[in-house]
């Protein structure tokens, strides 16, 4: 009972009760607003089909739209147990007075503001997702307004404790003569860069069903669970207690409305996620790793996005022709993907940095290339994404099959990441 009563255990039941209504809610609403997303356009062609069936887009926008009223109702929670004052009202102006004054001093107004900052961000780049599912803005236009969405959380955080330093391992202090780095400006310029790419590196894992909701719900969890050592750690200091919870609080409901999606986003699917769910999975976890302090674990659990990104390199920045879509090609008498490819039988003469790039990511078996017997001329390659890095090396497979090795292998990178930092990083840092 004891247990029940310390503030921490009632917010967190109350966290999990607002999750569990965002579930209800997500899982309730999808259905019933399908046919009027059609109507206003927000649609797409579920490309990997035999027929290509029109469905519901930009469920996102329902995600985000539960997500905030939850965090908003969960806001007296958080603070509840400064909004029952003790004592006896007082009788006389001057009672009240002294009663405000006591009242603003102990409220803890900073720890609003943290919550507050972290909604305005996410707030700002769901709405960035919803032009984008509305204009298909170009990527190079859209690319640093995160920057600008993450810099509430950045100013908080300059406010907060300004800590812009990384340890040096053990090993290497005798060659530093110091245990940390202090990279100043740098390590803002780095969080911006975290907000950036997490909220794009989703969206560019994509185009089958459940994929970019499956990998933020395994990184999500995976994230919590971080959260969750650190909170049963012995010696974590209150400090760090505050910001885990205050993680946690921000990721539970994002895994409540992302089990709800992907009831109806799973293969086949009967809606799509949009653009706005993939910005506004990848915000809030970019918020939650920045205000969490833990911003370059995060990154860890980013991996298979890093490595996808990396990957995408060429494409991304013109080397090798990128289309309008990259996602794996349908396969009607089998029924199961295959790889999709850039085609190049009307290009006999390649650009030198296009023929270099190809060859490149051959020799790393990256990516596969076909080549006229004869001629020993590029003929096609395959597109420069992890999905189709999968397919060239584990085969053809049936859509539903190829999500979930994406997310076994996202929930594989999440174990490691997790022994890294709670299992390895202490013997490495050790003093
Ligand atoms: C990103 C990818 C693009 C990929 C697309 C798929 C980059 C640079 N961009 O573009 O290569 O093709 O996502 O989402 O890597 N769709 C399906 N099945 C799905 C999900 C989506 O067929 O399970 C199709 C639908 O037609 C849907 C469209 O993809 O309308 C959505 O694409 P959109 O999110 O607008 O593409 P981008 O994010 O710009
Ligand atoms: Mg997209």
């Amino acid at each position: 009972i004891a247990l029940l009563f310390n503030p921490w255990c009632l917010q967190l039941v109350s966290a999990l009760g607002v999750s569990l209504l965002a579930y209800v809610s997500t899982v309730t609403l999808i259905p019933r607003v399908g046919d009027a997303f059609i109507r206003r356009g927000f649609s797409g062609k579920d490309m990997n089909k035999a027929e290509k069936k029109i469905i519901p887009e930009t469920m996102g926008v329902v995600c985000a739209l539960v997500y905030f009223i939850c965090m908003i109702v969960f806001i007296p929670f958080l603070f509840y147990k400064y909004l029952v004052p003790n004592g006896v009202k007082p009788t006389s102006e001057v009672g009240w007075m002294n009663r405000e004054r006591a009242i603003a001093s102990h409220f803890p107004h900073n720890h609003l503001v943290e919550y507050l900052a972290a909604l305005l961000s996410i707030l700002s780049i769901s709405l960035l997702g919803i032009l984008d599912d509305l204009f298909d803005i170009r990527w190079r236009h859209k690319f640093f307004l995160p920057a600008i969405a993450a810099i509430p959380l950045l100013v908080v955080y300059y406010v907060d404790c300004d800590k812009t330093y990384v340890s040096v391992p053990t090993v290497l202090r005798p060659f530093l003569s110091r245990s940390i780095v202090d990279l100043g400006v740098l390590y803002y310029m780095y969080m911006a860069a975290v907000a950036i790419f997490c909220p794009n590196s989703i969206n560019i894992i994509a185009g089958i069903n459940g994929v970019e909701a499956g990998q933020s719900l395994v990184l999500a969890i995976m994230v919590c669970l971080n959260d969750v050592l650190f909170l049963v750690r012995p010696g974590t200091t209150t400090d760090a207690i505050h910001l885990h919870l205050l993680s946690l609080y921000l990721l539970l409901p994002l895994v409540a409305v992302t089990l709800g999606l992907l009831k109806y986003n799973w293969w086949p699917s009967r809606v799509f996620v949009g653009d706005t769910y993939c910005y506004f999975a990848g915000m809030v976890l970019a918020v939650a790793g920045i205000l969490g302090h833990f911003s370059k674990t995060l990154l860890l659990f980013f991996l298979p996005q890093i490595f996808n990104f990396v990957l995408s390199i060429p494409q991304l920045f013109g080397l090798v022709p990128c289309p309008r879509h990259r996602l794996p090609r349908f396969n009607p008498e089998t029924g199961l993907l295959q790889n999709s490819y850039v085609d190049f039988t009307d290009t006999p003469n390649l650009p030198k940095k296009t023929k270099l790039s190809i060859l490149l990511f051959e020799r790393l078996r990256l990516i596969k290339v076909e080549y006229e017997p004869k001629t020993g001329r590029i003929l096609r390659c395959t597109n420069f994404t992890i999905i189709n890095f999968l397919l060239a090396h584990l085969g053809t497979m049936r859509e539903d099959h190829l999500t979930m090795v994406v997310m076994a292998l996202q929930f594989g990178v999440g174990v490691f990441a997790l022994f890294f930092r709670h299992v390895l990083a202490p013997i490495a840092y050790r003093n």
